[in-house]
């Protein structure tokens, strides 16, 4: 199949429908989703306005993703770790590379990569004040 450049929000669905089909799929990652996201269809809408306006801008997105991983981590008894985190991003870019080219891909590449860390530093800090 022909790549194509990411140029509008339909390519961004596919980017996220087919990113979560690995995700919940993936035996190490796939429980944290599988059991915190009980509905898909919200989820996957949000997810797409998170990742249209991070490229396109627009202000679809109302969300605190700092606050939302520092709950799931919670949830999740403080289990969260680089290895969770590097599992997303190799999913993120394997899927990027599989459908699409050009430069947005790499702009998603970089931004994923950032927000992971300061994702992480989010995490631990939060631990650290619920001692
Ligand atoms: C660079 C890495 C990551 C990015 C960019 C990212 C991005 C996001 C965003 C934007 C949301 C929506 C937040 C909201 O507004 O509610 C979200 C939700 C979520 N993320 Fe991540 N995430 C990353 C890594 C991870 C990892 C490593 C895990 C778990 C192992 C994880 C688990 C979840 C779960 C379970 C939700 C749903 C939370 C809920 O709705 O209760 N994420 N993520």
């Amino acid at each position: 199949m022909p790549k194509k450049n990411i140029e509008n929000r339909e390519d961004i669905s596919l980017l996220v429908r087919s990113f979560y089909d690995k995700i919940r799929a993936d035996k190490e990652i796939g429980p944290f989703f599988n059991e915190m996201i009980t509905d898909w269809v919200p989820h996957l809408e949000k997810l797409t306005d998170f990742w249209e306006i991070n490229l396109f801008g627009g202000k679809l997105y109302k969300g605190n993703p700092l606050e939302a991983h520092n709950k799931v981590d919670d949830h999740f008894g403080n289990t969260i770790s680089s290895n969770e985190f590097g599992i997303w991003l190799n999913l993120w870019f394997e899927t990027l590379e599989e459908h699409f080219e050009g430069e947005n891909v790499e702009i998603l590449k970089r931004r994923a990569r950032k927000m992971g860390t300061f994702l992480m530093v989010s995490i631990y800090e939060n631990r650290a004040k619920n001692k």
